[in-house]
């Protein structure tokens, strides 16, 4: 466990490092799960019969079942991690309560848990990225209000007067996760394991498609710019580029992303003005997003030369750079006539493995190498070597992933809509997806590398975990 001196009176601060390690190591750990269903629905894709006629492995059992994994439990467990470790550091005091922080854990498992029980068997509230069952909500919303009260007390007993950027992104983020579960998983129980959504019609997609965009923008953004905000400093050893900008984009950002999820209903029957007001707040989101990417990557003035050596540094400056990329599509693709081309196809499912393996699972592994080791009463990681292979395994492989899906959508869009001079279509739906396979192959191999890649950091982990434990560790001190 490691101790800081509390700067102000000069009393030495243990801090909860034990729940900060848990969440870590479960980081990765889950993300080796998520991501090999990933893989194996990125497989039945091309091969439909890896089902093996077994309901449970159905592709539309097994999707959902990816996208909570690698959302919730790998990028959820990094986010719990961070948080904890960085709320500490940056007020200098302990958590305010060890037992709901392990409360938030084991609770968070749970969760976990029963969604891959659940999932599997089909039970699901058929609403995206929130399957899951009522029962499993409640407990969601009960240990998300306990992770409020740890994150949010421990702000109030802070040693410092100052609240570090990171934290405001955290706390946006608390807050937001908080009424956007409570409010879209409002239902009717039937039985336990089966229940009705009280909205209907077009209010209950606006309600889910509000709720769908808010989760990419406060789970898989705010809080992952909070992240970076800490350990992109921390590693590149320089204090944050524009604090004044770090302020400025973050209420931008928070201010503009409640608006934008008609974007997800372009040509529904939501009224024609909601989805040009979501269009509008999509385009003005480009600014805020990259005052984050500017702000991440211009920390490195002066220290550019730290890349060479540093492949943690590597991982977190090529995420900010797929951030600014996604959020750079994210506003195209939400020009109504451009999602008449992109919607449906396999450009929507780039747009989303650009921003969520490029941005998020990057930050997410870059954060983990810097902070593993140290809680493990190491300098380092076992082994840089490797933490250079896994870098250049994993870009490789989002690369191949993203790009293959690009020319994939892009393609079904066009054929989809050709059309002969006597008005029939060019192209029957089957052409188009023949014309998929090679893509699908080539995202597969590319989600392969990114597997291994991951399971090259589980082995560098275990060796971290397992090394003697270095007696002079460097106090814990806070980048701000
Ligand atoms: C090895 C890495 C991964 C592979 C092979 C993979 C593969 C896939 C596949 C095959 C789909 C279904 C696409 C479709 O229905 O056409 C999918 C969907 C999805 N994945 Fe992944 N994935 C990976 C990593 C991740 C990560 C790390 C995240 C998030 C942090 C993520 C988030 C999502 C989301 C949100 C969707 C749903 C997209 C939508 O509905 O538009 N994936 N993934
Ligand atoms: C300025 C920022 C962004 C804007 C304006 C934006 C806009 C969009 C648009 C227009 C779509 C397609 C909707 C459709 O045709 O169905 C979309 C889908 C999606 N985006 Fe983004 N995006 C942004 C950033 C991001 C980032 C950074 C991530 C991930 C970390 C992300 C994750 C997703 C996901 C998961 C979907 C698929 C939702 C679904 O249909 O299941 N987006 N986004």
């Amino acid at each position: 466990m490691q101790s800081a001196m509390d700067s102000a009176q000069g009393i030495p601060v243990v801090y909860n490092d034990k729940v900060v390690r848990q969440f870590a190591v479960m980081t990765v750990i889950w993300g080796i799960v998520g991501m090999s269903v990933g893989v194996l629905i990125a497989a039945q894709l091309l091969w439909p019969a890896l089902n093996f006629d077994i309901a449970w492995l159905s592709y539309g059992r097994l999707r959902p079942l990816h996208t909570n994994a690698v959302i919730f439990a790998f990028g959820g467990c990094a986010l719990f991690a961070s948080s904890y470790h960085i709320v500490q550091r940056t007020c200098h005091v302990r958590l305010i309560s060890d037992k709901l922080a392990a409360f938030t854990f084991w609770g968070w498992q749970l969760v976990i848990l029963a969604a891959a029980i659940t999932l599997p068997l089909g039970i699901t509230q058929s609403r995206e990225y929130a399957e899951l069952e009522w029962p499993i909500d409640l407990l969601i919303a009960v240990v998300w209000v306990a992770y409020g009260i740890v994150f949010f007390g421990t702000l109030a007993i802070r040693k410092v007067k100052h609240i570090y950027v990171a934290n405001w992104f955290f706390a946006a983020y608390v807050i937001t996760i908080a009424v956007l579960h409570i409010i879209n998983n409002l239902a009717i129980p039937v039985s336990a394991t089966k229940s009705y959504i009280i909205y209907s019609g077009v209010v209950d997609a606006m309600v889910q498609w509000w709720y769908g965009h808010n989760a990419v923008g406060f789970f898989l953004t705010a809080a992952f710019l909070g992240m970076m905000y800490y350990f992109v400093p921390k590693q590149a050893g320089r204090p944050i580029y524009s604090y004044r900008l770090s302020i400025v984009h973050f209420w931008a950002l928070i201010s503009t992303y409640m608006w934008a999820g008609p974007h997800h209903l372009h040509y529904t029957t939501l009224p024609d003005w909601a989805q040009s007001l979501g269009m509008v707040f999509s385009l003005i989101l480009l600014a805020p997003s990259w005052g984050g990417m500017i702000n991440g990557i211009m920390t490195l003035s002066g220290a550019w030369h730290k890349l060479r050596t540093d492949p943690i540094l590597k991982f977190m400056i090529v995420s900010l750079s797929f951030y600014g990329m996604s959020t750079f599509e994210g506003p195209m693709m939400s020009i109504k006539t451009v999602n008449a081309l992109s919607h449906y196809t396999d450009w929507t499912i780039g747009h989303v493995h650009s921003g969520a393996l490029g941005w998020v699972a990057f930050m997410s592994i870059g954060t983990m190498y810097a902070l593993i080791p140290k809680l493990h009463g190491q300098r380092q990681m076992w082994s840089t070597r490797l933490i250079d292979v896994h870098f250049w395994i994993a870009t490789i492989g989002v690369v191949l992933y993203v790009a293959a899906m690009w020319i994939a959508g892009v393609m079904q869009g066009l054929m989809w809509r050709a059309f002969n001079t006597d008005g029939t279509l060019t192209y029957t739906f089957v052409e188009a997806l023949k014309a998929t396979y090679p893509f699908y192959a080539v995202r597969l191999v590319g989600g392969l590398l990114f597997l291994i890649g991951m399971l090259i950091m589980l082995f560098n982990l275990i060796k971290t975990i397992a090394a003697p434990r270095e007696a002079a560790m460097p106090l814990a001190v806070p980048a701000v």
